[in-house]
């Protein structure tokens, strides 16, 4: 199977073509993940701005991503409906629980981390929507996820913005090499269990 090869800038390892052919072999248990990946992402800006009210540039571009986000949620769950999957809880792999792993825990490198971790986390996303839409036979399926992936870009964009502006750029481009490596090494292995971050 053509997968494409070209490396999403912040990613150090292209996804394999093991995981399109087990997302495509499991397409509604995919979709069922994908809904929980951005009720997930909506959650985790809100956690931002939970965490950094009185910082009005982060709660402003952070407020748009959560509203985004939700938006996504509801697409989603427009489709399983439309499929007759029902929605209910999906035990998550064990990515985004390692990439917390790698956040320290004091302010204010955990700040970096915790924007670095969630442009990784929207860079993989944008690289693995993308290639559903590449390779979902259903046309229209396949033009929803194409046109997702554009947020999913405006979003890693926000996340690596949000961290230029509040640290040093040899620092934050220091931890992203780094944090994008775990990533990656994170994902060397496909998961069992067919997910979006398998
Ligand atoms: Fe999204
Ligand atoms: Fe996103």
């Amino acid at each position: 199977m053509a997968v494409a090869t070209a490396t999403i800038k912040f990613l150090q390892t292209p996804t394999s073509p093991a995981w399109v052919e087990q997302a495509l072999a499991h397409l509604d248990v995919i979709l069922l993940d994908h809904a929980q990946c951005e009720r997930k992402a909506a959650g985790v800006a809100m956690s931002f701005i939970n965490r950094y009210p009185s910082d009005g540039d982060l709660v402003k571009a952070l407020t748009a991503i959560a509203q985004e986000e939700l938006a996504h949620f509801a697409q989603v769950n427009q489709w399983l409906e439309r499929r007759g999957v029902p929605l209910g809880p999906l035990p998550p792999p064990p990515y985004g629980a390692a990439l917390r792993q790698q956040v320290r825990s004091v302010e204010p490198y955990r700040q970096l981390d915790l924007l670095l971790v969630s442009a990784l986390i929207e860079a993989r996303s944008h690289e693995r929507l993308g290639l559903l839409g590449q390779h979902i036979s259903d046309p229209e399926l396949a033009h929803f996820y194409c046109s997702l992936m554009a947020s999913e870009a405006r979003h890693y964009g926000a996340y690596w913005v949000l961290a230029t502006e509040r640290f040093p750029r040899p620092e934050v481009e220091d931890r992203l090499i780094a944090l994008a490596t775990a990533e990656s090494s994170i994902l060397a292995t496909l998961h069992p269990l067919p997910r979006i971050h398998s």
